[in-house]
């Protein structure tokens, strides 16, 4: 009997804590996210900036790739469709500045380059068309500038040089180019070229073993000289040295459900992040220092809804925002950092 009346004032004492937290501790939504938080390891890293774009309708394709020019506050989309503009330059607080679709057939990837005199966006073309298997620079208004590849023609040559799928590249400061070709075609290889186009070093055997690849399918560089490739079809990432293309490490713990898509450092270069497509899911891995590639091992998570789809993904250097092209659900995102 004593030990009902126990339970039954502890129960009542509950019920009025309950009601009590709820109205002077705010909601209960509010109430279970700090629960949440309390108990997980896990701090969001960052938040939606649901200010950006200003206007979502005008994204009228499927953005496949995003990229940033932080020097100059630009932010290139691509997206696929018929019959629109599948270059779409806006400013970083959203608004759209100008579009164009001239020699563009499939974009896949993108990276935003600046020089003093130009500001340039590089874009990996898939098409099959006659602009397709091309790797091509033009300037902010769209003017083409550059074109690698035989345009309109797959191939596994280096002289000269062709692509199949060309899915991502990577420009360093001093203008050393770093490409992988590429999305399920004919090659699987990770190129490095000097900023006249000369090649410097290349990795491009087919497969599972050490510097082998199955659909390289995005690449950056670390401050610390390393090279990370998103090795999606063997759900793992590969690391080398830069300058001598040497093998360094692979990290294959954190995808036993799937193969990463993109690979990108947050802006203070603290993690190393990718994108899971299927999984709608980026990732946040602590950056090894220099001269070990470390472990895998996420320590915090952005999950997107079901379907969203993230494919390609971009860091603004300045502002530490991230840019991420979705095509499940038709748009890019912009997400910055929680701190500020
Ligand atoms: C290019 O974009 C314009 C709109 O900016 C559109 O009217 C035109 O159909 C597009 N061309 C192609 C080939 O998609
Ligand atoms: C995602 O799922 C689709 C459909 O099941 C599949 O075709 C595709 O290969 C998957 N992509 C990845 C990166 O696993």
């Amino acid at each position: 009997m004593a030990r009902f009346w126990v339970c039954a004032a502890a129960a009542v004492f509950s019920l009025a804590f309950l009601i009590l937290h709820s109205c002077y501790c705010g909601p209960p939504m509010l109430r279970s996210f700090v629960f949440v938080n309390r108990w997980t390891p896990e701090k969001p890293l960052y938040r939606l900036d649901l200010d950006w774009p200003k206007y979502s309708e005008m994204f009228t394709g499927t953005p496949f790739c995003v990229a940033v020019d932080s020097a100059n506050g630009l932010v290139y989309v691509a997206q696929r469709g018929d019959n629109i503009p599948k270059i779409l330059v806006l400013s970083e607080d959203g608004h759209l500045l100008r579009a164009w679709n001239y020699t563009v057939d499939t974009p896949h990837g993108m990276f935003a380059a600046s020089t003093p005199y130009e500001q340039t966006v590089w874009i990996t073309d898939v098409g099959s068309g006659s602009f397709g298997h091309t790797v091509k620079m033009y300037n902010s208004f769209g003017d083409l500038v550059q074109v690698l590849g035989t345009p309109g023609k797959k191939g596994t040559d280096l002289n000269p040089l062709q692509f199949d799928n060309p899915a991502e590249l990577y420009i360093e400061d001093t203008g050393e180019i770093y490409i992988v070709d590429g999305d399920g075609g004919l090659n699987n290889r990770l190129l490095k070229l000097s900023p006249d186009f000369m090649m410097l070093w290349l990795h491009g055997e087919s497969g599972t073993g050490p510097t082998h690849f199955n659909i390289p399918h995005s690449v950056t560089v670390d401050s610390a000289g390393r090279v990370w490739v998103a090795d999606r079809g063997n759900k793992r990432i590969q690391m080398f040295d830069k300058v001598t293309g040497e093998w360094l490490g692979m990290w294959d713990d954190c995808f036993t459900e799937e193969g990463p898509s993109s690979v990108r450092f947050t802006a203070d270069g603290k993690y190393v992040f990718f994108a899971q497509l299927n999984l709608s899911r980026l990732s946040f891995v602590a950056a090894p220092p220099a001269g070990s590639v470390g472990r895998c091992s996420v320590v915090s998570t952005i999950q997107l809804a079901d379907q969203v789809s993230p494919h390609l993904v971009d860091v603004d250097r300045k502002t530490g925002a991230i840019y991420v092209a979705e095509i499940g659900a038709k748009q890019v995102q912009k997400y910055i950092p929680s701190s500020s």
